[in-house]
């Protein structure tokens, strides 16, 4: 009998664990170990959820609404045509990344993505049998994919997960590289598998869909992030129509449906722009105040945060064990943060990632404990 895969846990959960543990003995803790907004959904889109829930039988249910509003935010927002039915909803980007991979690959194909990445990119293509092809992104690739490194692997892989903005680095790739990433993948018949969550998530920088290069990418996208329903749990996977069937035998089967009152709250909060750009608008002054802040504690290296709510910082002139000195920043400051080996199990020892996506008040309050703190470290060193 084959073994089931092993996958290693986050340690970031630990950190967190550990961060609550301190709380609840009256230690003042600030949460900046994990990506979720610390804002709840819109304020339209709980209103609507109280009125539904006295009203609706809650059954195993597709919104067709909601499938038509995300056809028209791709036409909006990217110039994108698809049908209502090529979404299908999902219980947030996590299945729709286990849909999309299971009914694209088969065990033991070879599928590309950057390292550091998203940890569970890595780990659900293991626990489908399948094989990370991890490419090393460091600061000369501005910690991305680009086309060059897809174009030399040889042989050639299945596929490539494309991730922009990225988790852990908030890094974008470009609308070109895109493009060119998209050509070396149409020539070399390398699926790809796009992963747009932070998407509505960028300061400044344009994020195109890979679907404006590729019409036949899958596209995984989900409310947790610019939306602010992280616990609402949903999401979608844009289907090209030849994948269809294929993709809709196997959400049938794994999952059925996303929750009914996440629906109807879901499609209310596609129109409630004006709250969630104010979030965005925080998130923007958090930004600002960390990248100011960070040459003081002597963290001069970091990935370009073009989006998402991250700071990935090399804390390498300080340790070699990043959950170590998370654990020891957690414990002396109360101040949680990521380590890097969630995402980089080579390089990741020496990087830490800081969640922006807290309010301004907690960041400012982060920064004047963890000035003196790294100072410290340095000197300690
Ligand atoms: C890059 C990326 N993709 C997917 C997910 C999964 O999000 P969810 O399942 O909440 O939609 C996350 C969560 O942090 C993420 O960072």
């Amino acid at each position: 009998m084959r073994a089931a895969a092993e996958i290693e846990s986050f340690q970031a959960i630990g950190i967190s664990r550990l961060a609550h543990a301190l709380k609840a003995e009256g230690r003042s803790i600030i949460h900046m170990e994990f990506g979720q907004p610390s804002t709840g959904a819109p304020r339209a889109a709980i209103e609507t959820a109280h009125r539904v829930l006295d009203a609706d039988g809650m059954g195993y249910w597709e919104s067709p609404a909601l499938k038509a509003r995300l056809a028209r935010h791709y036409k909006e927002r990217y110039g994108v045509e698809a049908e209502p039915d090529q979404f299908i909803l999902t219980c947030g980007a996590s299945p729709a990344l286990v849909l999309a991979l299971a009914s694209s690959f088969s065990p033991g194909d070879r599928v590309a993505l950057a390292r550091p990445g998203y940890v569970a990119y890595r780990n659900t293509l293991k626990a489908l049998h399948m094989t990370p092809v991890e490419i090393a992104c460091g600061p000369e690739a501005r910690f991305q994919l680009t086309a060059a490194a897809l174009a030399a692997l040889d042989p050639a892989p299945d596929g490539v997960i494309v991730a922009s903005p990225a988790n852990p680095t908030g890094s974008i790739v470009a609308p070109e590289e895109m493009a060119a990433i998209a050509a070396v993948c149409r020539a070399r018949a390398i699926r790809i598998v796009s992963d747009e969550i932070y998407h509505g998530l960028s300061y400044g920088a344009p994020t195109p869909s890979m679907l404006e290069f590729e019409p036949d990418a899958l596209v995984i996208n989900s409310f947790s992030k610019y939306f602010s329903m992280v616990g609402w749990r949903l999401g979608w996977l844009l289907c090209p129509k030849a994948h269809l069937d294929r993709a809709r035998a196997y959400v049938g089967n794994l999952f059925l449906t996303a929750p009914s009152l996440s629906q109807h709250a879901g499609l209310v909060a596609m129109d409630s722009r004006d709250e969630l750009d104010g979030h965005v608008a925080v998130y923007a002054r958090n930004r600002q105040l960390l990248l100011d802040a960070l040459p003081r504690l002597g963290l001069a290296s970091i990935a370009p945060p073009d989006g998402a709510f991250y700071v990935y910082a090399d804390i390498g002139h300080l340790t070699d064990d990043s959950v170590a000195f998370c654990k020891a920043l957690l414990n002396d400051t109360g101040v949680a943060t990521a380590p890097g080996v969630d995402f980089d199990p080579v390089d990741g020892a020496r990087f830490i990632r800081f969640s922006f996506a807290v309010s301004t008040l907690e960041i400012q309050e982060a920064l004047g404990r963890l000035e003196p703190w790294f100072k410290d470290a340095a000197t300690r060193r």
